[in-house]
């Protein structure tokens, strides 16, 4: 399409005399380019939703995959935004729509296709159905939703809590940062599981840590520790933030994602979508404040 339109601007102003020819094609070329820019990205924030099929399982953890979809176009990228997630449906038999938030991983300029890490809960709703699917299954897609919206360099510094798939919207900073050269921020991440094998992402994050040593550090703990494994054991202590974290200022954010008990350890529980929820547990107790801290 692009290429037709840049010929028809070569040989139509020979044809129909310079002056009107150009106007016309410069209208058309404007058009097209804002029509481009609008349909390059799969998910619009225009409440429709769309069906991606499944290109690609694979088994990150013993209940957790990544699951790659494929974008309606090739050159399209998804349409997100840093950080943001995603609305996942299907529609049961009986005709019941199950909607759950998921964050992608993949990089918001990646083309042709978006990738999510997703847990299986047992009797989970909407995991039990997506674990069994297989490759050219679909699933319907609506967002993104924006959770916070990132400006490099707006802090000196970030420090990431994270346990178990809690980690997706915090990769999706990492990494988004890490690879832009322009971004400075330097990162803390600590990063919780029960065991070594159940990280998520490690040599995703164990790459970007090597590749960018002054800018990304990730300590892991797990509850128990396997042969091997070089991390820390046990939870991630207060005394062990305080003397390895940035200090609560304004120059330092904290976000933090992980499951019921450990909001309510490091934090304190998020109220609902709209309503972050007062700041209690250890962040409060190392001196952080409501506007330091935020909750995914
Ligand atoms: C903004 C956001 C982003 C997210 N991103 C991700 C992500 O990237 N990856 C990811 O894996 N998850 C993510 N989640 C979590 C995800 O949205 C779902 O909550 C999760 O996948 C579980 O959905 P489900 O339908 O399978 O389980 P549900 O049916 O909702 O059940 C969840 C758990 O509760 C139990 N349960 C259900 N009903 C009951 C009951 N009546 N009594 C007791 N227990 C019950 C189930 O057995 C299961 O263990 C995100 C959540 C949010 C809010
Ligand atoms: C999925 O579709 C592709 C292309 O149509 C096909 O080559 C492939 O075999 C299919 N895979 C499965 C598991 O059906």
């Amino acid at each position: 399409m692009f290429a037709r339109l840049t010929s028809s601007k070569k040989f139509l102003p020979i044809a129909i005399g310079i002056g009107a020819a150009s106007i016309a094609t410069a209208v058309i070329l404007q058009q097209n380019h804002s029509i481009m820019s609008e349909s390059s990205k799969a998910l619009k924030g225009d409440n429709q939703w769309i069906d991606l099929p499944i290109i690609k399982i694979e088994k990150l953890s013993h209940d957790t995959k990544r699951f790659t979809f494929a974008l309606p176009k090739k050159d399209q990228v998804s349409g997100l935004t840093v950080a943001s997630c995603v609305l996942a449906k299907f529609v049961t038999l009986k005709g019941s729509n199950v909607i759950r938030p998921y964050t992608p991983v993949s990089d918001i300029n990646t083309k042709g296709e978006i990738e999510f890490v997703i847990k299986h809960y047992e009797n989970g709703k909407f995991t039990s159905h997506l674990f069994g699917l297989k490759e050219n299954d679909t699933v319907s897609f609506k967002g993104p939703i924006s959770k916070w919206e990132w400006k490099p360099n707006s802090f000196d510094s970030i420090t990431l809590l994270g346990a178990g798939s809690g980690i997706t919207p915090l990769y999706q900073l990492v990494h988004h940062i890490a690879q832009n050269p322009q971004d400075n921020t330097k990162i803390h991440l600590y990063y919780g599981n029960k065991t070594p094998s159940d990280i998520l992402l490690k040599s995703e994050l164990d790459n970007l840590q090597s590749k960018y040593p002054e800018q990304v550090k990730v300590t892991y703990f797990v509850d128990k520790a396997e042969d091997k494994f070089e991390g820390k054991t046990g939870f991630i202590t207060k005394e062990f933030l305080s003397s390895d974290a940035p200090k609560a200022t304004e120059k330092n954010q904290v976000f933090v994602c992980g499951p019921p008990p450990f909001m309510k350890a490091y934090s304190g529980p998020k109220v609902s979508p709209s309503d972050q929820g007062e700041l209690t547990g250890i962040l409060a107790e190392l001196g952080f404040t409501k506007d330091n801290v935020f909750k995914f």
